[in-house]
């Protein structure tokens, strides 16, 4: 079994990148020094992601991947998986059209995981994560002219298109495509969402607090417990506290009752 998962899942990518290295030096001849890996993690970590094999007897503590990534940062300390595939993507740190966008920095799939979907899998998260996070007008890379498979993976499969060719420019004399894809139509509009969300949280609090109304007259809440249980017995009252995502720094910032 294989998740995909941003490389920032892991508690720490250092331990990660000896084996996205291994996945790109196994089936590239562009290679990077492990510092260029960690550049990219560091730097944005939401653009890269690695399709990993799932332990044997699954991730430690329960709960486990489902498959989307949740919950396994806590799960794998300790115990990292072997990387079958891997993303490594970033930012333009200098656009030349002055437009912020994505960059396919390199793309591997070992030869025993290919044909599964995992390639595409791997770059549409990237994509989505590129215009969601930074509002990456489109992600550009480039590709060898020779390179069928990855050629069909980014054009027909994925609907890149084709720039233009750059002449030599790989190290052996290759020539490579520029090739590009529109992400605009993927930007999320955080303000309607936000906005979406605070209505829901409205709701829910009205909700809850009919709820409440309803059940006081049942309401058991038990035997204090401890010395903090027994602080009302002892004379201190319980204050209602605000909290909740509206509330500014300054309300979130703990101040003492006692007047000086
Ligand atoms: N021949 C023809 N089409 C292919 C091939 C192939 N060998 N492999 C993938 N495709 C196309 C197909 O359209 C495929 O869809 P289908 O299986 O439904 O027909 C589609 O791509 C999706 O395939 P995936 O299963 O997602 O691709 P996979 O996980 O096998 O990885 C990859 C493809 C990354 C190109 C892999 O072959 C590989 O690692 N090659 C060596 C490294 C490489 O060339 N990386 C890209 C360099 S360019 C860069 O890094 C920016």
């Amino acid at each position: 079994m294989v998740d995909i998962v941003p490389l920032s899942s892991y508690p720490s990518y250092i331990d990660l990148l000896p084996s996205i290295q291994t996945c790109n030096i196994t089936n590239l001849p562009e290679n990077y020094f492990l510092k260029y890996y960690l550049y990219h993690a560091l730097t944005w970590p939401q653009l890269s992601f690695v399709a990993v094999v799932r332990p044997k007897n699954g991730y430690k503590n329960g709960g486990g991947a489902s498959g989307n990534g949740a919950g396994i940062a806590g799960d794998v300390s300790g115990q990292y998986p072997k990387v079958v595939g891997y993303v490594l993507a970033k930012m333009e740190e200098d656009p030349a059209d002055g437009k912020p966008h994505g960059h396919i920095t390199s793309l591997s799939v070992m030869r025993t995981h290919r044909r599964l979907g995992i390639a595409e899998r791997l770059m549409r998260m990237s994509q989505r994560a590129m215009a969601e996070s930074h509002r990456a007008h489109y992600v550009s890379l480039h590709v060898r002219v020779s390179n069928i498979a990855a050629l069909r993976l980014y054009r027909d499969t994925l609907g890149f298109e084709v720039e233009k060719i750059e002449s030599k420019y790989y190290a052996d004399g290759e020539d490579a495509y520029a090739m590009h894809l529109k992400l605009e139509n993927m930007w999320m509009d955080w303000k309607a969402v936000e906005k979406r969300d605070r209505a829901e949280a409205k709701k829910n609090k009205k909700e809850g607090e009919d709820g409440a109304d309803a059940e006081e007259e049942d309401a058991d809440e038990g035997e204090a417990v401890g010395d903090l249980g027994k602080a009302e017995q002892n004379g201190e009252k319980m204050v209602n506290v605000k909290i909740g995502r509206a509330l500014g720094v300054g309300d979130l910032v703990e101040k003492s009752d006692v007047q000086s």
